[in-house]
């Protein structure tokens, strides 16, 4: 059957999502699939009109491609999907609602604070104190996040993480090491650890900068290792995730776990970290592609 990949959508990771989608489309013609790339510039609706597909990658980063209103539109026309089913979709683009499901599985996150508006600096910087990182709760790529160290820092982070229309929160600055876990399948691919030179991960030295060190192996004992690709796994289940994602998360200098969020429609840019975990457990990018597609079919 034709395999739609749908890529761009209309959200902040739109070219993120593109460059992604280019590269999955690319490897599913080197696979011999009958792929077709399509650009939802608009309604998903409009763009699958005609198009006879049997099948959707979907390639979306971001609101209304990794937040279960495309996944829901696929349920309503009885198209056959990689990724998330619509609840865990919508959990897991709400960080908020994210940290609050795996408090209730008593999984560790870092404190955090809802800012609604400047009004909530005080009794925020009294609950967190210094630094922290304000986030948009249901953005992705570092968009609209920034660090801060000082009330006037704090206000200013808030400005602009407001600009994304959401909901709006300041999280304890972690200290410790940044790691991201890929699940396949059901199964948590090698951790990676990340080291950047910035203040955090953010959206420079994701796609920009070629000062970020991935390491992978990560450098944990094995047993470690296995311990957080378990707590990955854990997080995820607990959210309903299916097919593939990727966790990130912090180990701090307590050498506790504390889960930052998780992304149910990773990149898969040349940049991008699903694919370099894959290829340190020997699935190549190719073989990759055909595995998530796969996982549209279960
Ligand atoms: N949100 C970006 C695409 C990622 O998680 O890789
Ligand atoms: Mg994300």
């Amino acid at each position: 059957g034709k395999v739609a990949v749908l890529m761009g959508g209309t959200a902040a990771e739109r070219e993120i999502s593109l460059n992604s989608g280019n590269a999955v489309f690319q490897a599913l013609k080197e696979s011999g699939v009958d792929a077709l790339a399509v650009d939802v510039a608009g309604s998903p609706i409009d763009a699958l009109a005609g198009l006879k597909a049997d099948r959707v990658f979907n390639i979306i980063h971001g609101r209304g491609g990794e937040d279960g209103v495309l996944q829901a539109v696929l349920e309503v026309m009885g198209l056959p999907y990689t990724g998330s089913g619509v609840m865990a979709s919508a959990l897991s683009m709400d960080k908020l609602r994210t940290k609050l499901c795996w408090q209730g599985m008593g999984l560790t996150t870092p404190l955090w604070f809802v800012l609604k508006n400047e009004q909530d600096i005080d009794a925020c910087i009294a609950a967190l104190g210094f630094p922290v990182i304000v986030k948009p709760a249901q953005e992705g790529s570092s968009i609209g996040m920034s660090k801060a160290d000082s009330r006037e820092e704090l206000i200013e982070a808030l400005r602009v993480a407001r600009q994304y229309q959401c909901d709006v929160y300041a999280e304890q600055w972690v200290r410790g090491q940044e790691y991201t876990v890929g699940i396949l399948a059901g199964e948590a691919l090698p951790a990676i650890r990340l080291e950047t030179p910035n203040a955090f991960y953010d959206f420079e030295a994701k796609y920009r900068a070629n000062t970020t060190l991935y390491h992978c192996p990560c450098g944990l004992a094995a047993e470690r290792e296995q311990q957080l690709q378990a707590l990955a796994l854990q997080a995820c289940n607990g959210l309903a995730v299916k097919g593939w994602a990727r966790v990130d998360v912090f180990i701090d200098d307590n050498d506790c776990a504390q889960l930052i969020e998780v992304n149910t429609v990773p990149g898969m840019t040349d940049h991008s970290l699903v694919p370099m975990a894959a290829k340190a457990a020997g699935v190549d990018f190719n073989q990759l592609v055909w595995r998530i597609l796969e996982t549209s079919m279960a």
